[in-house]
């Protein structure tokens, strides 16, 4: 475990890393050292993996979302200031699809309303934002080694500070709140509930294999994304991800808009079934907005209603209405679809597969 912290650390620039057994974990734990709870709202992503959502609730502060960038599918800097209101004390970004956020603007909202960052990315593995590594820039950064990312050892998660007060609560929140390995500087912290969300030796051994292999794998896959963008950067009716100036992204997953107003109003459902239909699979939505959940329709995460019902949260207005966020649901309803296929071990000659297919089934249909 210390060596891949330590591995991380250099790797990264960051004075603290604290190794978890998943980004949810994590994520649970960055809320829980920010001291966030009760009375507080913490502005989130509709469009990103459940997690983001569900971790402020665990500690009973609420999750207010906030719209996305229609081009990028990461919260908009735009949305989230205007869902501030005297209850919101962090904003959880996430670095959609490894396309970096944009940090500039979501900096500027927090210094103005002395808000707390905490950046997951668990997608952008060897991301940058203006030659900072993605994670380095709010006040606590998430990565996940789940078996799906970019770096794997099955499931794991690291987070990062650069706060040595954070970095103490984080490494007591994964162990049972009662000790931590290392010079205790803090020792005066207390009332804290901690939990075992230790990654195991096993684990960190893989993870750091496989963070010495990041840039390699990132180049690869950097590689098949370009040309696969090239290959169908002349079909008028999809728009491959844009990126962000000055910033360097490491895609995740190759998220596409489909634009049917360009195909003769051919449905994204039609399209889907055409390519797959050549061999290719592509899927269609990515995550349904986040709101929409039972959960939050309901608004019912744990019993008689909490933490909504209780006392410190009752004052706040949340909405989570259908068309609260128009960019998620366009994107979810109508627009993205999604290619997995752009890792190694693909090579070139699978992405002329896609490249062909798309070229195929949309050959006629442009206006
Ligand atoms: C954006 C995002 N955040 C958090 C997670 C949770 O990661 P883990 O599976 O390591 O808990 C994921 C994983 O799918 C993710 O994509």
């Amino acid at each position: 475990m210390r060596a891949l912290e330590e591995l991380f650390r250099q790797r990264h620039k960051v004075e603290h890393a604290i190794s978890v057994n998943s980004a949810t974990s994590g994520l649970i734990m960055a809320v829980g050292a920010l001291g966030l709870g009760f009375g507080d709202e913490v502005i989130v992503s509709p469009y990103t993996m459940s997690a983001c959502a569900m971790a402020p609730l665990i500690y009973g502060a609420i999750p207010v979302f906030a719209d996305v960038e229609l081009t990028t599918g990461s919260l908009s800097a735009e949305a989230v200031a205007g869902a501030i209101t005297p209850r919101t004390r962090a904003i959880l970004v996430v670095h959609q699809f490894g396309i970096p956020a944009d940090m500039d603007g979501i900096l500027d909202i927090a210094r103005r309303h002395d808000l707390k960052i905490i950046e997951d990315c668990a997608q952008a593995w060897g991301a940058s934002h203006r030659g900072r590594p993605v994670g380095t820039i709010g006040d606590i950064g998430v990565y996940s080694f789940n078996v799906n990312k970019t770096i794997q050892s099955g499931e794991g998660g690291l987070c990062t500070t650069r706060d040595a007060e954070l970095a103490y609560r984080l490494q007591l929140l994964r162990n049972h709140a009662e000790s931590v390995v290392g010079p205790a500087e803090y020792p005066n912290l207390t009332n804290m509930v901690g939990f075992n969300f230790r990654m195991t030796e096993l684990q960190a051994a893989v993870a750091c294999e496989q963070l010495r292999k990041l840039d390699a794998l990132n180049e690869k896959r950097t590689e098949l994304v370009d040309y696969l963008t090239q290959g169908i950067k002349s079909v008028a009716g999809f728009e491959p991800p844009p990126g962000r100036a000055e910033c360097h992204s490491t895609y995740y997953i190759y998220p596409l808009r489909y634009l049917s107003e360009r195909f003769r109003d051919v449905p994204r459902a039609e399209m889907i079934r055409a390519i797959n239909a050549e061999g290719i699979l592509f899927y269609q939505g990515y995550t349904r907005p986040l709101y929409r959940l039972p959960l939050f329709q309901r608004r019912e995460a744990f019993k008689n209603g909490y933490p909504w019902s209780a006392p410190e949260n009752r004052e706040g207005h949340v909405s989570y209405a259908p068309g609260l966020c128009p960019n998620a649901e366009t994107l979810y309803f109508q627009q993205m679809v999604i290619n997995e296929h752009i890792r190694p071990p693909q090579r070139r000659e699978d992405i002329d597969d896609i490249i062909a297919a798309i070229h195929k089934v949309t050959n006629g249909w442009e206006r």
